[in-house]
């Protein structure tokens, strides 16, 4: 039994609410990665769900039971807001922070739709490091020390009178590379030079320079509608590219949950000392945010600190948590999206670990090759899932690689050795040309002997 389900869900003690909390029908996911499938795939599994679309979705979004692609762009405002209204969708769930930070969340909700996704001005809490920055010191939340820059000659006039390496992050949105954590002091000079040269483009206008903090992380997820919150378990990814947490990092090659790093009374405290005080500070500035806040905590030894926040669920962090999500999830979903999450049912958290390993093409995530033939002969089950992430159709309707991340291997068991064993055991029956995974994902919480021990071709 997850020692989380008792405590993750304020909405417990309303079971008894009145009023029965709807259930949306036809729901429209946004976006086309392996979470926006994972996503598509739990709700299309809640009773009262009739179907799923997603907008644009990938090469295996169509092989999921109750789902269909539709082919609009995420950042097609008026093409989605048409799309909706065509096929009376009663919620959309916005998965990527481009779209969100972009105020796609904004105009559905000016057009009447049900929108899980905060608007532009909340997605600031990942599309800004200085406004997220700003927020968390007025709502008191622990995060390191920082120094906000908007030129050059102020960024390297605070690391001079600091005297050690920082941590230097551009300030917009940058696909998961504007951070450096420098090891010297020259490391950092080049890197605020990088920023302010236009590596990150509109991005790098401006800065925050960072402390460098040192611990695990955590990520914890946080569904709100504004107002109130429900908990998921917490999940650790593994972030760089090879075995043994080395190299550069990427979008998350594998992910865990629940991570044990974080027990319920760690929960608990991210609750009171983060999730919060930050919405408390996000209605201070008149923002009603209704979606997911994502907090990524380091655990140092002086305590739990936020390194950043994001305005969606992480990836493949969501892919290893939908299976744990009990069949309230969509009622719960709309429920944040309409401002009710009181009226909501609790929702269950399943008993049990899940494992979550990537299979990337070869060459991510500096150069990944694109174009091979996907093929798999894994057989459906209920505690294992396969979600494309970076694969497309092709005329002829076969499915091909068409991005680093291409698919997620996800398996759930009573303990993590079975559940990784179980993940490993379903990548070596699918193949492309080029496939690569690590061998180790969740080597903190699998039995030393078992690390490594995975079939397959793991690394070239
Ligand atoms: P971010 O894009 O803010 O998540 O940063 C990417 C990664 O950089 C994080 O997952 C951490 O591993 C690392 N990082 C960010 N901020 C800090 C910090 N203040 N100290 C040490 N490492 C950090
Ligand atoms: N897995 C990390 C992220 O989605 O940002």
């Amino acid at each position: 039994m997850s020692p989380f389900s008792s405590t993750t869900n304020p909405t417990a003690s309303n079971a008894a609410a009145e009023l029965p909390a709807p259930t949306p029908g036809r729901i429209l996911v946004v976006g086309g990665g392996g979470r926006e499938n994972a996503l598509a795939w739990a709700l299309a599994r809640c009773p009262g769900v009739e179907a799923v679309w997603l907008a644009p979705g990938n090469g295996g979004s169509a092989g999921i039971a109750g789902c269909h692609p539709l082919p609009v762009a995420e950042t097609d405002g008026p093409g989605l807001l048409a799309a909706c209204l065509d096929l009376a969708i009663e919620l959309v769930v916005i998965g990527p922070e481009a779209p969100l930070a972009a105020g796609l969340a904004d105009q559905l909700r000016a057009a009447g739709l049900s929108v899980f996704g905060p608007g532009a001005a909340g997605a600031q809490l990942e599309a800004s490091k200085q406004w997220a920055k700003a927020l968390m010191v007025e709502a008191g939340v622990p995060t390191a020390r920082h120094w906000p820059a908007d030129n050059l000659d102020t960024a390297l006039e605070a690391l001079e009178a600091h005297g050690q390496p920082l941590v230097v992050k551009a300030d917009g949105l940058a696909a998961g590379k504007g951070v450096t954590v420098a090891a010297t002091l020259a490391e950092a000079r080049a890197a605020i030079q990088d920023v302010f040269a236009g590596r990150f483009g509109q991005a790098g206008n401006s800065l925050v320079l960072e402390e460098t903090l040192e611990g695990p992380e955590v990520s914890v997820f946080a569904l709100t509608d504004g107002q109130h919150m429900v908990l998921l378990p917490p999940a650790q990814d593994h972030k760089r590219i090879g075995e043994g947490d080395t190299g550069p990092n990427t979008g998350g090659m594998g992910a865990y949950a629940p991570a044990p790093l974080l027990d319920a009374a760690g929960l608990e405290q991210t609750r009171r000392l983060v999730l919060e005080p930050t919405l408390q500070a996000l209605r201070a500035r008149g923002i009603d945010y209704r979606g997911v806040i994502y907090a990524g905590l380091m655990l140092t030894a002086a305590g739990l600190r936020v390194i950043e926040f994001n305005c969606r669920f992480g990836d493949p962090e969501c892919e290893t948590l939908m299976p744990l999500l009990g069949p309230e999830l969509a009622q719960v979903l709309l429920a944040c999206a309409s401002g009710r999450l009181q009226q909501a049912p609790p929702l269950s958290i399943l008993p049990g670990c899940s494992a979550c390993v990537i299979a990337a093409a070869e060459g991510y995530p500096t150069a990944a090759r694109s174009g091979d033939l996907i093929s798999s002969e894994l057989e459906a089950s209920a505690d294992r899932q396969l979600f494309h992430a970076g694969s497309r159709r092709d005329e002829q309707g076969r499915c091909l690689t068409a991005g680093g991340r291409v698919l997620a291997l996800v398996a759930q068991a009573d303990d993590f050795d079975t559940a990784f064993a179980r993940a490993y055991d379903g990548l070596t029956q699918v193949h492309f040309e080029g496939i690569t995974y690590r061998r180790d994902i969740g080597h903190q919480v699998r039995r030393p002997s078992r690390v490594g021990a995975a079939p397959g071709p793991g690394q070239r």
